[in-house]
């Protein structure tokens, strides 16, 4: 696929009806997930031969689709998840925004979509964040979420990778992902469904892949639980990952255990910093495979004693009560655990700058 290698050039059009500031406080009030959306967006469209092009800041606005746009009938779309923050000390960051936008390309690759240099993927993130930055939440717990996505727009019924292509930025000021805050969650083990099989699409962040994870969601919901873990298509064994979060084990040893990459589960940005902060503290982490029989025993033996999940949306979220057609189990008492808050406090240090950035993770926007 064809991909510019001058930067795009950014045509900034500010909205000129934005929220007044009296409602935008008011709403920073009560901060849910993806409810609220600042005023502006980042647009680059792409077209067969003529590569990336018409970068632009925008009022946010619906786009006019036409009804046979290839990405409502074949689902050709990627997207991707990360947050600014406002430090204490008054900066705009983000925590390792290049990791986003080389797992962006990696989806782009698997969805014979083009990729996008990373260099303009991050100048519309920061422009789209410094345009809306006073948009960033200052409260604890929150932050600005960022959307980045990109879709087949072509208006062609045909199936075979579309010939044009929108890439977009939006920005939803955010508070905790699940409705109980810090508290542990609930999840519900599915039975009926996977998430994805190798060589399909598990690996990549692609809307087909959260589409087809709805209704185990749903079950889960109906169950009374938070969300959804899948286990392994082939042999129904093997725990994967939740519907839009990575899991960890930590061992009665002190050792954790987390399943392993191999393309059927997202490769997750927290996933891969907790591991490094997990191993930097003398902590043993085993990326290996780890069956639902061997979480059930381990929790009734007392083996396991603390399990979490982990994602930019949820940060991390300890796991205290598992659910599963034939009974549930609790862990730890249903309570958080030790080492999963002493690494959630560790990375929630280092995102919001209050924790000196040793690994130089933080990526602070310039001027903002
Ligand atoms: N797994 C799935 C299915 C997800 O949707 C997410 C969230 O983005 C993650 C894992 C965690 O990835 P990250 O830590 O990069 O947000
Ligand atoms: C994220 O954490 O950014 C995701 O995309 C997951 C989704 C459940 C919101």
């Amino acid at each position: 696929m064809p991909s510019n290698s001058a930067p795009l050039s950014f045509d900034i059009k500010p909205n000129t009806n934005p929220m007044p500031e009296t409602d935008r406080l008011a709403a920073f009030e009560n901060l849910g997930f993806g409810t609220l959306f600042t005023d502006h967006m980042a647009v680059i469209r792409w077209s067969e031969g003529k590569g990336w092009h018409s970068a632009e800041i925008t009022a946010r606005a619906p786009f006019p689709i036409d009804p046979a746009a290839s990405v409502l009938h074949y689902a050709q779309e990627i997207f991707e998840g990360m947050k600014a923050y406002r430090t204490a000390d008054g900066r705009a960051v983000l925590f390792r925004p290049e990791e986003n936008a080389r797992r962006f390309n990696e989806s782009a690759r698997r969805m014979a979509m083009p990729d996008l240099p990373e260099a303009d993927f991050l100048a519309a993130v920061e422009k789209l964040v410094a345009i809306d930055a006073k948009w960033i939440p200052k409260a604890e717990g929150s932050s600005l979420y960022l959307r980045p996505f990109m879709f087949a727009s072509e208006t062609f019924l045909g199936v075979r990778p579309s010939k044009e292509y929108i890439f977009c930025v939006i920005a939803s000021p955010v508070g905790p992902y699940f409705k109980g805050g810090a508290k542990p969650v609930s999840i519900w083990v599915s039975q009926d469904y996977t998430r994805a099989a190798p060589g399909g699409t598990g690996a990549a962040k692609c809307g087909g892949n959260y589409a087809a994870s709805l209704v185990a969601q749903a079950e889960a919901y109906a169950k009374g639980c938070d969300q959804v873990v899948f286990l392994d298509a082939a042999e129904h064994k093997w725990v994967e990952e939740l519907g839009g979060m990575n899991v960890f084990f930590v061992m009665e040893d002190g050792s954790i255990v987390t399943p392993p990459l191999g393309g059927t589960i997202l490769p997750g940005i927290t996933r891969k910093s907790l591991i490094a902060l997990a191993r930097e503290e003398g902590v043993t982490v085993n990326e290996k495979p780890y069956s639902f029989d061997e979480w059930k025993a381990d929790a009734a033996s007392g083996r396991l004693k603390e399990a979490f999940a982990c994602g930019t949306a949820a940060v991390v979220a300890a796991i205290g009560t598992v659910k599963y057609p034939q009974g549930e189990f609790q862990i730890g008492g249903g309570e958080t655990g030790p080492l999963t808050t002493r690494l959630r406090d560790a990375l929630v240090g280092i995102q919001r700058g209050q924790s000196n950035d040793r690994h130089g993770w933080i990526h602070v926007i310039d001027g903002v």
